[in-house]
Order: structure tokens, then C-alpha cells, then sequence
């Protein structure tokens, strides 16, 4: 587990880099998704929702929906659900099937008690006030309607971690390097159920263990590279880094045939 500096966490929560950089469009978040095309067992996440969803009719919102990978599925398998896509940059929802709106999760500009449904995958870690926008989120959600949240597990993809203060020592010369920026750790698996159940009293959590076994060092470098918005936070020079993971992962893959990665993630389904 990497635990981040107060200053690393105020940077993973800072809406000016995500809107402007980390999210300004999908290519790094399309790079973070594209590895768990080597994860067994596979987990049908928009599917795995969809099925949450099973009861609902009404509204969904998807705050913080990214790409609209979400969004898409939810037109495609519920054509009767009003899908709207809510996210803090504009640039990102550039793709999104329509209805979307810029909007910021601790200030929704929604009725109270107006949504049927409630996303929030993989994003309340990247929010400046946790408790208020899951005040928020609860807000907006009808008596009766879910919340689904999702995260990852604070050990979750440990050999990236391991394989980026390799390569950060290296580059500076240390036996290890300062650890990876966690997006994660502000709002973990493990810390989840303690924000959520402020608002939520019946929390069932879903966890998504995985193993990604692959024999090309590329898209484990196309992960790391996809924390360039972070990059002035890692204490090391990013790019040479990423540049020197890829040689430590190609080495390891010559070696052991394979680049395995610990997969630990999960989804929360919250009612009050
Ligand atoms: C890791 S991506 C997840 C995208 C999508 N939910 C998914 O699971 O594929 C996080 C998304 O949350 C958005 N986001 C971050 N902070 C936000 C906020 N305060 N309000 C709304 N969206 C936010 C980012 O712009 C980004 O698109």
C-alpha cells in the first residue's frame, strides 16, 4: 500500500488538474481500463451495474462518469432508464451519450429526492469534500434509491507499485524511490464503508479480486504514464521512470514469461 503525502492528496483532489489534465479527455482513463483486458477472472463491470439496477426505473445519475462507459451500457441494456452523465470536465464529456452536464459531485444542481439510482465509480477518492459529496449524492437519491460506488482496495495493483520505486531508485541512484501517487487511497475499499455509512444504513459491498497476467510490458506503461497529470507529485523525473519501469517489466517477462499484477477492487450498493 502507498499512502500519499498531504500535498500528493491535495493534487489527486484538485479539479483544475483532473478537469484540465487528468480528465481533460479519456485517453488516461482509457489506459487505465485497457489493462483488465488481461484480468482472470473478467468482471463485467457496466453489466455487473446493470444487474444492480435490476429494480430501479426512473433516473440514474452517473456522477463523475468519465468516458460514459457506464452511461453507454445503461442506453443500450435500459433504453427505459433517463441516463444523465455528470462529470467536472467538459472535456471528457465531449464522447458521453447525451443528456450530460458539467457538474461538480459536491454541488449537484438536482432536486432533492429526484434520482432513482446513483453512480459514483471510481471517483469519490478524486473529491476535495468526501462527506459532503456523499451528503450530496444522498441528497438527490429518493428514499429507497441505491447508490453504487466503487473503488479500489488500498493493495490493490501492489507490483505496479513495487515495479515504479524500483524504477524511481534507479533513476535517482537509491536502493528504491519515492512511491507511486495512489489515486485511490483517500476513498479505498477499506476506508468506504466508514464515509458511505454517515448516509447509508445497509451497505453490501462487492469485492472483485483479479489476477492480470501479460507478456507485453506496454500496457503496464501505458498505466504508470496515464499518472502524467501527476507527474511534478512523484518526486522523481516521470517520463524517465516510466521509460526505466519498462525496461525492469520487459526484463521480468523475458525472465518468468509473464508480468502478474494483484487485482483488488470492489462495488458498493447503498440504501439508507
Ligand atoms: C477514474 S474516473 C472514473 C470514470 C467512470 N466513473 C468509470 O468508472 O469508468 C473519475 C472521473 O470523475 C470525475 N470527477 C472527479 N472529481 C469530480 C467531482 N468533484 N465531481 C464530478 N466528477 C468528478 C473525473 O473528471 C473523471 O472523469
Amino acid at each position: 500500500m502507498t499512502s500519499n503525502t498531504a500535498q500528493q492528496d491535495a493534487a489527486v483532489a484538485d479539479r483544475a488538474i483532473l478537469a484540465n489534465n487528468a480528465y481533460a479527455d479519456g485517453r488516461h482513463l482509457a489506459a487505465r481500463q485497457s489493462i483488465y483486458r488481461w484480468q482472470r477472472p473478467q468482471y463485467d463491470l457496466p453489466g455487473i451495474v446493470v444487474e444492480e439496477l435490476a429494480g430501479t426505473s426512473g433516473t440514474v445519475l452517473d456522477v463523475g462518469c468519465g468516458n460514459g462507459k457506464f452511461v453507454s451500457r445503461l442506453h443500450r441494456d435500459r433504453p427505459d432508464l433517463q441516463v444523465v452523465g455528470v462529470d467536472i470536465s467538459a472535456g471528457i464529456l465531449a464522447g458521453v451519450e447525451e443528456p450530460v452536464l458539467v457538474a461538480d459531485a459536491q454541488a449537484l444542481p438536482f432536486a432533492d429526492n429526484g434520482a432513482d439510482a446513483v453512480l459514483a465509480l471510481h471517483m469519490l477518492y478524486h473529491v476535495g469534500g468526501i462527506e459532503a459529496a456523499i451528503a450530496e449524492l444522498a441528497r438527490v437519491l429518493r428514499p429507497g434509491g441505491v447508490l453504487i460506488a466503487s473503488t479500489n482496495s488500498d493493495t490493490d495493483k501492489q507490483e505496479l507499485d513495487r515495479l515504479w520505486a524500483r524504477a524511481a531508485g534507479d533513476v535517482l541512484g537509491l536502493p528504491e524511490g519515492p512511491a507511486r501517487v495512489s489515486l485511490s487511497s483517500r476513498f479505498s475499499l477499506e476506508r468506504a464503508p466508514g464515509y458511505l455509512g454517515a448516509e447509508f444504513k445497509d451497505i453490501r459491498v462487492r469485492e472483485l479480486p483479479g489476477i492480470i497476467e501479460i507478456t507485453d510490458p506496454a500496457p503496464v506503461v501505458a498505466h504508470l504514464a496515464s499518472y502524467e497529470a501527476w507527474a511534478d507529485q512523484s518526486g522523481v523525473p516521470f517520463h524517465e521512470t516510466v521509460s526505466r519501469a519498462a525496461e525492469i517489466a520487459a526484463a521480468e517477462i523475458a525472465t518468468g514469461g509473464t508480468f502478474r499484477i494483484t487485482c483488488r477492487s470492489g462495488i458498493l450498493a447503498c440504501r439508507s
